[in-house]
């Protein structure tokens, strides 16, 4: 069975400003909250390792982007790093990035490789995070200001623009759970964050529009679909407001220009509702309309109702509605303890064209983390089959969604070379070329060559139809 895509869909991957550069003395940027974190709290990262020495995107980029046409990327996503702009955030602007990232643009422009560039990635500045990070409103404005200079000084060179990856994720992790720096736990300020973001993200919009530059402008989201254990309206109920909380709060205010009148009742009931939102956040939120979505998926969501009562005193939050559902028989990537659910690719796909007026969109990431990546080299070449297989079964469901109507216009792999993760550092490997860590050598792996031959023949073919149910 052969599965064809469309000639112009956009093939290639994705990467982070962070999660890539690395640093090199006299380099001018500014510490960002990662680059802090890793050092302060160097016990919370795997193996220790820092931002300092991420994937050398940096000094390599040349190679790096060679490589990527190697393996016939016609597009490839980066971020900005704020802090590498703007050393305080706001301010003095570094010199040396801006001919760096114009050095960048060009270069995947002279290649054939549309740069797609997002704005913020996780990354706040380490000066602005001490006046309250996205708590404070000055921080919308000095987010509005970095936005304004990147369309600037980049508008030229770049035609997809995204002001946000993952908004959800630096409220969540960073206000929530405990796992990004600042580590509160809280979820009234998780929220406020959560709602600044939105705002921030309709100022770049804003800012984008009155300005008039060519191209497009749309934000990076995480959706996680929900699963109900099964029918019993308990299990309803559970998925009903975990996909309320962690999906909607934010799709809703993104795409339909307004907050689930269920979740604002349910907030007020819990008294939970941020201290601070204007009536005019509310305006400006229903007038602001992106032209392009990407999604991010690697997982479902499963859960069941809850089976037991929350703690009264305890930290408020999304997990007091469900509990998570371990499936008999789920299909998991142990290396990262999550499941794996290629469907759940197509079940986005048809929630954004029947609910989300079927915008345009692209996956934006999707893609296997392994860890000890180098027990699969052989002859100096990991062979990593497996990941093959992965994109394999997740590009032939959004070929389905897409058959059905679905406007998916491309599929961006995490990612490009091995980089480095939140948290987990170089523990677990996504790369479509190996990183050694202690040569600093890329290489190509199997499912590289495997990208480039679908690339060149717009898709591929699979001898046996894979399961798709
Ligand atoms: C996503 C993040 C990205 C990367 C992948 C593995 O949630 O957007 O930065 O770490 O996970």
């Amino acid at each position: 069975m052969k599965y064809t895509f469309s000639k112009d869909f956009f093939w290639g991957a994705a990467t982070s400003a962070t999660q890539s550069e690395g640093t090199v003395k006299n380099d001018g940027k500014g510490e960002n909250i990662w680059d802090y974190s890793s050092k302060v709290f160097n016990y919370r990262f795997f193996e220790g390792v820092t931002t300092k020495d991420t994937s050398k995107f940096y000094t390599d980029y040349k190679q790096d982007i060679q490589n990527m046409a190697d393996i016939n990327f016609n597009s490839f996503r980066t971020s900005i790093s704020w802090s590498r702009l703007f050393p305080k955030g706001i301010g003095e602007i570094n010199q040396a990035a801006v001919a760096f990232y114009q050095d960048v643009f060009d270069e995947l422009n002279k290649k054939g490789i549309k740069p797609f560039v997002n704005l913020y990635h996780f990354d706040m500045p380490m000066d602005l995070q001490e006046l309250g990070g996205f708590e404070n409103r000055k921080v919308i404005d000095a987010y509005k200001e970095y936005a304004s200079t990147c369309f600037k000084l980049f508008g030229d060179k770049v035609g997809y623009w995204f002001t946000f990856n993952e908004p959800m994720i630096p409220a969540e992790a960073g206000y929530l759970h405990d796992r990004h720096y600042p580590y509160v736990v809280d979820f009234k300020r998780a929220a406020q964050v959560l709602h600044n973001i939105i705002l921030a993200h309709c100022e770049a919009v804003k800012v984008f529009r009155q300005e008039n530059y060519f191209g497009k402008i749309g934000i990076i989201m995480d959706v996680i679909p929900v699963y109900p254990r099964s029918e019993n309206p308990a299990d309803l109920y559970a998925a009903e407001m975990a996909d309320l909380f962690y999906t909607r709060s934010l799709n809703d205010a993104v795409l339909k220009g307004k907050y689930p009148e269920k979740l604002i009742t349910v907030l007020k009931e819990y008294g939970q509702l941020p201290e601070d939102i204007r009536s005019e956040d509310i305006e400006l939120i229903q007038q602001t309309k992106i032209d392009l979505l990407g999604i991010n998926y690697y997982r479902p969501r499963r859960v069941k109702a809850r089976e037991s009562l929350p703690n009264p005193n305890g930290v408020f939050s999304p997990e007091w509605f469900y509990d998570n559902y371990e499936m008999p028989g789920r299909r998991m990537n142990t290396s990262r303890g999550i499941e794996i659910y290629p469907k759940g690719l197509y079940d986005i796909a048809q929630k954004i064209q029947h609910e989300y007026e079927n915008i345009d969109w692209f996956v934006s990431e999707n893609g296997i983390g392994i860890q000890d990546e180098e027990n699969f080299i052989q002859d100096g070449m990991v062979q990593d089959d497996y990941r093959i297989e992965f994109l394999q079964e997740h590009l032939v469901w959004l070929h389905r969604a897409m058959k059905e109507g679905s406007n998916c216009l491309g599929y961006h792999m995490w990612t490009s070379v091995d980089c480095w993760s939140w948290i987990n550092a170089y523990k677990n490997r996504y790369g479509f070329y190996r990183l050694d860590l202690e040569t600093g050598e890329k290489t190509v792996k199997k499912s590289g060559l495997w990208f480039k031959q679908v690339v060149a023949e717009n898709g591929f073919e699979v001898q046996e139809k894979i399961e798709v149910i």
